[in-house]
């Protein structure tokens, strides 16, 4: 997959023939430098942008091929988000923020599922709080559970923890690990914190719009270690 921003002069190649495989049940991260296409590379995997050429597909779906209507179901009904700014409705209450994309959709949120999401991320006491009246590692809670409610096949986190503290951050960080772990969920994350990427199960490693390596079971002694080994390399 390749993705060009611009044209002559000013033309950038932030995808540059990435090929990568995520796999069901999986928490990947994705690690480089500022610049290096991680934003992009999740755009383009969650069908928010089309890449200038490539494919990509989730599951049997080809999601390059589908039209607007499609594109917007397929967004609705196979793919969740978490952003670094939680993008809750700040009139809203948690419940109700958890609730929107499914109401949205006119679908039921299954209660069992429901009371699941809402023990695991430890909100119950605060269903009834609009997001002004909740800290930053309970928004973002209510992020995560606002995408685990539709069960999408997939959930493309960019930095979901840059904003938090480190205790918040971990909070969030368990409760995807666990929201894998038991409900063998998806997740892909982007991440510039190797604790953070020591909760996944898979790291890729991107430079310059290409996928330069990956670590099966990191640690994140072993991921700052590999992220310095970069570093230093890139300095030579
Ligand atoms: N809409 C756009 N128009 C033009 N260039 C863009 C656009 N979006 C991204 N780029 C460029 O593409 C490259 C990759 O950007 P991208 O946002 O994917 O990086 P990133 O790895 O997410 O960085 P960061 O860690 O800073 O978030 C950068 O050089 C960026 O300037
Ligand atoms: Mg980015």
């Amino acid at each position: 997959m390749t993705m060009a921003y611009g044209e002559d002069d000013a033309r950038v190649l932030a995808l540059d023939g990435v090929s990568l495989e995520l796999f069901e049940g999986e928490f990947t991260a994705v690690m480089g430098p500022s610049g290096s296409g991680k934003s992009t590379l999740m755009h383009c995997l969650a069908a928010l942008e089309t890449p200038t050429s490539g494919r990509v597909f989730i599951g049997d779906i080809e999601v390059s091929s589908l039209d607007d209507k499609r594109l917007t179901r397929l967004r609705r009904d196979h793919i969740g988000f978490i952003f670094q700014s939680f993008n809750l409705v700040p009139t809203l209450t948690a419940r109700e923020n958890i609730m929107l994309p499914a109401s949205i959709a006119g679908r039921k949120v299954d209660q069992e599922l429901f009371d699941d999401v809402i023990d695991a991320v430890g909100l119950r006491e605060r269903l009834g709080h609009r997001p002004s009246q909740l800290s930053g590692g309970q928004q973002q809670r209510v992020a995560c559970a606002r995408a685990l409610v539709t069960q999408p096949d997939i959930i493309f986190a960019d930095e979901p923890t840059g904003n938090l503290d480190s205790r918040s951050g971990e909070e969030v960080l368990s409760f995807l690990r666990r929201s894998v772990d038991r409900l063998g969920q998806t997740i892909v994350m982007v991440t510039h914190d190797p604790v953070a990427a020591g909760f996944t199960d898979r790291v890729v490693f991107l430079a310059d719009g290409r996928v330069v390596d990956e670590m099966r079971e990191p640690t994140s002694e072993r991921v700052l270690d590999r992220m310095k080994a970069f570093d230093a390399a890139a300095r030579r």
